[in-house]
């Protein structure tokens, strides 16, 4: 088995950062494939929190390959602030390639971003701004400026300045903004490109050469299955494709090449931003998750929505990107619920769905239907075996994996590497 796919089943922040870091002790290569610096893991290594937003997790591995693919839309101010900080905490950044085809980030993305969501008002998607939207947008409309032109000074001379006045028309007459400098973009932007330009290689001949070569490799998915931006919640999506098949479209590499999904399963439910969430808990119970969890945005610091595990939304995801395994993450936090619920199922005026609905109108009126577990009420974060883990903790992720229809493989009772269970 060479090649493993880890990705988030629902909403995001499922704790993916940790998972992935778990298994990148093995990988020779950590692959991004989509989404840019609104991905936001954080890592805990020996007491060290490193939060990673562009990079890829494997990084914090010696001599670990760590590949931002062509589907990434790629910041390099972000990049290279992050590699900055890691090297100032001594970590090797010198295993990082960059797809010369991923499209670039430049501040008008940002910009525009925001004034976007401005103009919609109440029907703001809550996006974190960093432009991968409109990043994505220009490479849809053919205007996009890719990493190999960024970093040929001539070419990304002559784009940058076609570009911005195009944006900056927009940026005026549309939103009633200030223009944006060219001058001073350029030199800053030349600047990046200059040190970023040894990391940059096709990522695609790489990536088919260490398949060859039977490396192990890693896809580390960002964001998550229901912010797909096909088949999550749409409008509330992310740009990009998240699920297992993004990764054909994201790093160049076919599905007859992936050997096994990893799908990261967080023991209940949040999520950040607008869209319909029908298992959430506006009540003291979503307050106790969040309170326990912790449950703030890693780059915004937005407080999360909160609730019970959506069994149906796990399903799907493992329908979607033909998920191996469940790896189930942040169990300890309902360490000190009374009780538990999951959805089973959603049931819409009378009738039990047996799919996602498409529509938002329907998902948004979609009544749970829920099974009730007792809490445990032990603190499990200790705990190294599946066997020594509370029978009714046991239950409740037995039954997880019955109503998904999907196996069990991993359960993190912590944030730390050694707290993880690992199911034979
Ligand atoms: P995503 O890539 O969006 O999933 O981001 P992320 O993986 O960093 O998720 P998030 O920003 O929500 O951070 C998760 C936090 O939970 C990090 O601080 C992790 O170290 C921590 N964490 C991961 N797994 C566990 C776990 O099993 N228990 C506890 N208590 N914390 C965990």
């Amino acid at each position: 088995m060479s090649a493993v796919v880890v990705l988030g089943t629902q909403w995001g922040d499922e704790g993916k950062g940790k998972i992935v870091d778990y298994l990148a002790q093995k990988a020779e290569t950590v692959v991004r494939y989509q989404g840019g610096s609104n991905a936001g893991h954080t890592v805990a290594v020996d007491g060290t929190e490193y939060k990673l937003r562009l990079m890829p997790s494997g990084i914090l591995y010696k001599g670990t390959l760590c590949v931002v693919g062509n589907g990434v839309a790629f910041n390099p101010k972000v990049m290279l602030q992050e590699m900055d900080g890691m090297i100032e905490k001594g970590i090797d950044v010198s295993g990082i390639r960059i797809s010369n085809r991923a499209h670039v980030v430049l501040p008008y993305h940002c910009e525009m971003d925001g004034y976007i969501e401005e103009l919609k008002g109440d029907n703001k998607v809550g996006t974190t701004k960093n432009g991968i939207g409109p990043c994505y947008a220009d490479r849809d409309h053919r205007i996009g400026i890719r990493v190999c032109d960024f970093i040929d000074k001539e070419e990304f001379a002559k784009r940058l300045k076609e570009n911005l006045e195009l944006k900056n028309q927009e940026i005026v007459k549309l939103y009633g903004k200030e223009p944006m400098d060219y001058e001073s973009m350029l030199k800053e932007y030349e600047g990046y490109a200059d040190r970023l330009r040894p990391y940059v290689c096709d990522t695609i001949a790489l990536l088919h050469d260490e398949i060859k070569a039977d490396r192990k490799i890693l896809f580390e998915g960002a964001q998550a299955t229901m912010l797909d931006i096909d088949y999550g919640t749409y409008p509330y999506v992310t740009a990009s494709h998240p699920i297992s098949g993004g990764i054909g479209v994201g790093a160049g590499v076919a599905p007859r090449d992936i050997d096994k999904v990893v799908g990261v399963v967080k023991a209940y439910c949040t999520r950040v931003g607008e869209g319909p969430f029908p298992t959430e808990q506006l009540n003291e119970i979503g307050d106790k998750i969040r309170d326990a969890g912790h449950e703030y945005g890693t780059v915004t610091g937005r407080p999360r929505r909160t609730g019970w595990l959506d069994a149906c939304v796990v399903r799907y995801a493992g329908m979607l990107s033909g998920i191996d395994y469940m790896a189930i993450t942040r169990l300890d936090i309902l360490d000190c619920m009374d009780e538990i619920k999951m959805c089973v199922a959603y049931k819409y005026k009378g009738e039990i769905l047996n799919e996602i609905p498409a529509s938002l109108k329907v998902l948004a009126e979609v009544e749970p239907v829920y099974e009730t577990f007792e809490g445990w009420k032990t603190d499990i974060s200790g705990i190294r075996t599946y066997e020594e883990l509370p029978e009714k903790a046991r239950i409740y992720l037995e039954r997880m994996a019955e109503v998904t229809g999907i196996d069990l493989g991993i359960v993190s009772v912590g944030p730390n590497r050694d707290q993880t269970i690992v199911l034979a």
